[in-house]
């Protein structure tokens, strides 16, 4: 047959598409997520005296981003359901690059909260839309490893931020550049949304069957027949239910209560003082320069990246609760051994406390970590995905504010061994919760974590 003949007879489909590229451009959200919290850590040295920030001005200052977040989470679940993720995303790039540059040309403070007030907004809305999308567009035996390149990219982008920070301070730059590099993601998720689809399961809850059965041939590695099958059979099931008052009617309650106490605990447990705060732990610990506890904390977002590297491989193989359970088991062992550190008085506390809060940040980054987000995008039904995971991404930045807005008070108070010993506790409580609560959704397809719920609200 010649190439002429054989190119009439042969079926055009659309062009293939990998789902680990669509995976790893939505993750560029992820990434943005991570930069443009860790970015506040070096710039605020140079903020306080170009805007005269005094404690609590600098507190403000840490802390407005999160306050962002919080109402871009609540506003990220009606906006992706009414635009539908592509979009969605499409436009929180546009606020993370127009934030990146007005932030870097901020004139006073009050401009430069609002700057980051907008940003905040687009990363709140990012940390709940990219797992959903990552998750509507991946087959069941890979839905672990790439929804955790969210959680990977995040840690990447903080990790960034960090060794930036400390370039451009070492360059005599000030802050401005710290913040306007966060544009080049924000342009690159842009147009790498641009160049992705749409995810069939939005696709098809609109109606639109055509459009979803060309996105599942398009992509490389899916079964588009099952897969069709498995969506309409859960959206006939959804015709018949009610809204999202359904998220706290029996079944669903519990699904809900999975995910906003894993979101909550993966606060509680501290997270954030050490993201955020590390340098001043650092300091605390016996560092005596400035430079050696930046550096620690670069060493400590470098073993987050990598240990999250580990969870990637991990999720898909040994399940979610085995890492969830080992993880959090480790972390309250590590909190305790740092709050012993702090009240022993040794002189090794600095080696001590960096060798402990890099087995924490291991632990965390193996377990509570990505395990929180991807629960959070695979335990809703998709008419509810976008609801639910908005609200458990709310819980998580409301219990982020809180932790990050009162270490230092806690500090003062109680002292760091206490502390740390009140996150161990914390930790304690989670453990019990996820062994309780949190069900194992590891090789299951979105349609069965559905029908899990179904069977519990029947028997309830
Ligand atoms: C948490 C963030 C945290 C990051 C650290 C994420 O899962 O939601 O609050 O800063 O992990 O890697």
């Amino acid at each position: 047959m010649s190439s002429k003949e054989l190119r009439s007879t042969t079926v055009v489909r659309p062009r293939q598409m990998s789902v680990y590229f669509v995976a790893v451009v939505a993750a560029i959200g992820g990434l943005l997520f991570g930069y443009d919290t860790g970015v506040i850590s070096g710039a605020l040295l140079f903020l306080k005296g170009s805007f005269a920030l005094n404690d609590t001005t600098q507190e403000i200052a840490v802390s407005v981003v999160l306050a962002g977040a919080i109402v871009g989470a609540l506003g990220a679940g009606r906006v992706n359901d009414a635009l539908g993720r592509k979009i969605t995303l499409l436009l929180l790039a546009v606020i993370f690059t127009i934030g990146a540059i007005l932030t870097a040309v901020a004139p006073n403070l009050l401009f430069f909260t609002a700057c980051r007030i907008l940003v905040g907004v687009g990363i709140g809305a990012a940390a709940s839309v990219v797992p959903v999308y990552i998750s509507e567009m991946s087959p069941p035996h890979l839905r672990g490893t790439l929804v955790t390149f969210n959680q990977l990219a995040i840690t990447v982008g903080i990790a960034i931020s960090y060794w930036v920070d400390l370039a451009f301070a070492h360059a005599g730059m000030g802050w401005p550049p710290m913040f306007a590099t966060a544009a080049i993601p924000g342009v690159i998720l842009f147009l790498g949304m641009l160049a992705s689809p749409e995810t069939p399961r939005w696709l098809a809850s609109k109606g639109r069957w055509n459009d979803a059965k060309r996105v599942l041939e398009q992509m490389k590695g899916l079964d588009p027949e099952n897969e069709l099958i498995d969506i309409r059979s859960s959206l006939l099931l959804e015709q018949r239910r009610g809204g999202m008052r359904e998220l706290f009617q029996p079944g669903l309650r519990t699904a809900l209560m999975v995910g906003v106490g894993l979101a909550i605990f993966q606060q509680l447990v501290g997270i954030n003082t050490v993201i955020y705060y590390a340098p001043i732990i650092f300091q605390k610990a016996g560092f005596a320069s400035a430079n050696n506890a930046i550096l620690a904390t670069s060493v400590v977002g470098v073993v987050n990246v990598f240990s999250t590297v580990v969870a990637t491989f991990l999720l898909d193989k040994l399940g979610r609760r085995t890492l969830l359970l080992t993880g959090t088991g480790i972390i309250i062992v590590a909190l305790v051994a740092l709050g012993i550190v702090f009240a022993s008085g040794s002189n090794q506390t600095s080696t001590l406390t960096l060798i402990t809060l890099m087995v924490y940040i291991f632990a965390f980054a193996i377990s509570m970590g990505p395990i929180f987000w991807l629960m959070s995008a695979e335990i809703f039904p998709t008419r509810l995905r976008a609801a639910g995971s908005s609200i458990c991404s709310f819980s998580n930045w409301v219990a982020n504010f809180l932790v990050s807005l009162t270490f230092l008070s806690l500090i003062h108070l109680l002292g760091s061994s206490f502390t740390f010993g009140l996150y161990a506790f914390m930790g304690l409580l989670a453990l019990v919760f996820c062994w309780k609560f949190v069900p194992e959704t590891n090789g299951r397809t979105l349609e069965q974590i559905e029908q899990y719920w179904n069977k519990k609200q029947k028997m309830a």
